[in-house]
């Protein structure tokens, strides 16, 4: 079956796939970004204390873990970290400059920190908020726990607020190349409470913030939506090729290059969002969400859902998914929301094949704009993971009955085109 399908996935890619490129600017999400904020809290004989701490301050754009977030930066002169406590940097690097006994923890100039995992330490050598795996939840979905810490004694270092130097290229290697991060910038010192009386002050600070853009991911899109309606029988399918990705062009490089095994679609997306209109009451309409897992390589734990819609200004209730809106402008234009699942009852969406799927009713209740023609009860953006998700062709879009019919192809010349391609497909294989 799997070179059958490669065959065809790659016959679709060559013949049929444009590529599509991804926008930079989130509209959903305009101040989202991922804050390191650098606490120097004590100076030591050669360097400092430091606590650093990651905040996520986007609205849906967590990252999961294990192994979760990777930090990295590079030193502005020749620190290096003597200990650290809640993280660790990956790498020991080349302390061969050092008799000491312990060596230092890290001597790479360019170290990379990932996360503990809360098993891997006895808890009374945990520090507080640290050891999360890697995980990062979105400010939305856990404003408590949005955040991670950990702390390194930093040597060779400067020992004042006037000889110490910032570190430099801030990068979040992991979740991925879709973050970018500014350069250090000296804040206000952090205050530090414990019983909110009396408050102690870092001796510096800096933060460096990281913002995500799909674009500079270069990241073809990962899901496709398709719709349909309880007053329709035609079925908007996921865009062709929406998903593409090149590589799969050349099956021996798909096998290394690309991890992800998927099912052989005309969309060839991982993940595909099926948007039913299922049913109109007089005050109210539902709607059927459910996301599908076509990817046999992952189970996407941990998933957001962002579906825009002009509706949710009214919506009622999502059934099975947890749920908040989603105000970008803080202003009153509520047609968004960010769903994700609940816990133990699908927060792992899920293997692919017939059980990997999670499903949840959507309840709005009409609004004065209301209406089924026009397609005013599909959804004008969908993100899944944080990535926009590519909606049908809208000359697909069901209409009411009795409205205009519109030319469409047929299934026979879809199915001419299609063996035309696997023909064209394995000329092109057999002559390589
Ligand atoms: C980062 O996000 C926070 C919370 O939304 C916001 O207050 C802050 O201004 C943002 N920082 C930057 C540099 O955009
Ligand atoms: C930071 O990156 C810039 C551009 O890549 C490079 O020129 C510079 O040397 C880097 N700084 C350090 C400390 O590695
Ligand atoms: C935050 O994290 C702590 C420690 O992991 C946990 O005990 C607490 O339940 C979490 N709170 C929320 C709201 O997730
Ligand atoms: C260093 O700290 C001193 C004392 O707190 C302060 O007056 C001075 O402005 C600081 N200098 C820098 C460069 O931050
Ligand atoms: C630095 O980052 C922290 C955490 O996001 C934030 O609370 C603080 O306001 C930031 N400082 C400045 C000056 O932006
Ligand atoms: C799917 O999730 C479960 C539970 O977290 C995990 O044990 C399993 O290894 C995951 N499978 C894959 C393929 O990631
Ligand atoms: C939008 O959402 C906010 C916060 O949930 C709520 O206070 C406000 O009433 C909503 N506005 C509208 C127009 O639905
Ligand atoms: C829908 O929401 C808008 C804005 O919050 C509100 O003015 C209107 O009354 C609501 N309509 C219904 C039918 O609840
Ligand atoms: C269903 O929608 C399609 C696409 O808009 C349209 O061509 C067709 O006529 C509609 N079917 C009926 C029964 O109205």
């Amino acid at each position: 079956m799997k070179p059958l399908c490669l065959i065809c996935c790659a016959t679709t890619v060559i013949l049929f796939c444009s590529f599509q490129t991804a926008e930079a600017f989130d509209s959903l999400d305009p101040n989202g970004n991922i804050t390191v904020k650098w606490d120097i809290m004590s100076w030591t004989a050669d360097g400092y204390m430091a606590t650093v701490t990651m905040f996520n301050w986007q609205q849906y754009r967590h990252i999961s873990g294990p192994p979760g977030w990777k930090l990295s930066w590079s030193w502005a002169k020749n620190e290096v970290i003597w200990t650290m406590l809640g993280a660790e940097a990956i790498s020991q690097g080349d302390c061969s400059a050092f008799a000491t006994d312990p060596l230092p923890h890290s001597c790479a100039r360019t170290p990379q920190i990932v996360d503990l995992l809360p098993t891997s330490i006895p808890y009374s050598e945990q520090i507080a908020n640290c050891c999360k795996g890697g995980m990062l939840p979105s400010f939305l979905q856990n404003p408590v726990n949005n955040s991670a810490v950990f702390q390194m004694k930093v040597g060779l270092a400067g020992t004042s607020n006037k000889t110490v130097q910032l570190p430099q290229n801030f990068t979040l290697k992991s979740p991925g190349p879709g973050y970018t991060c500014g350069p250090a910038v000296k804040v206000p010192p952090s205050l530090f409470t414990t019983d909110g009386m009396r408050y102690t002050e870092a001796f510096m600070t800096w933060n460096v913030t990281c913002t995500y853009s799909q674009y500079l991911a270069q990241k073809t899109p990962s899901c496709c939506v398709s719709f349909s309606t309880f007053y329709n029988s035609s079925l908007p399918p996921c865009a062709q090729c929406a998903c593409a990705y090149l590589p799969l062009v050349l099956p021996t490089t798909a096998m290394t290059d690309q991890p992800d095994v998927l099912y052989c679609t005309t969309d060839m997306c991982p993940i595909k969002i099926h948007w039913h209109v299922k049913a109109n009451y007089e005050e109210y309409w539902r709607a059927k969400v459910t996301i599908i897992n076509r990817d046999f390589s992952r189970n996407f734990t941990d998933w957001t859902l962002v579906i825009q819609h002009p509706n949710f200004n009214n919506f009622t209730e999502a059934f099975s998914f947890n749920y908040k809106p989603l105000n970008p402008f803080g202003v009153y234009n509520n047609d968004s929301a960010v769903f994700w699942g609940l816990q133990y009852y699908n927060e792992y969406l899920m293997h692919a094949g017939e059980d990997g799927n999670v499903q949840s009713e959507m309840l709005f209740r009409k609004d004065s704009s209301f209406t089924f023609a026009s397609g005013w009860t599909f959804p004008h953006r969908v993100l899944f993971n944080g990535d926009e998700c590519v909606l049908p062709d809208p000359q697909d879009y069901p209409s009411l009955p009795n409205s205009s019919p519109r030319l469409t192809a047929t299934a026979s010349t879809l199915l001419s085109m299609y063996i035309a391609a696997i023909v064209a497909y394995l000329t092109i294989v057999l002559f390589l």
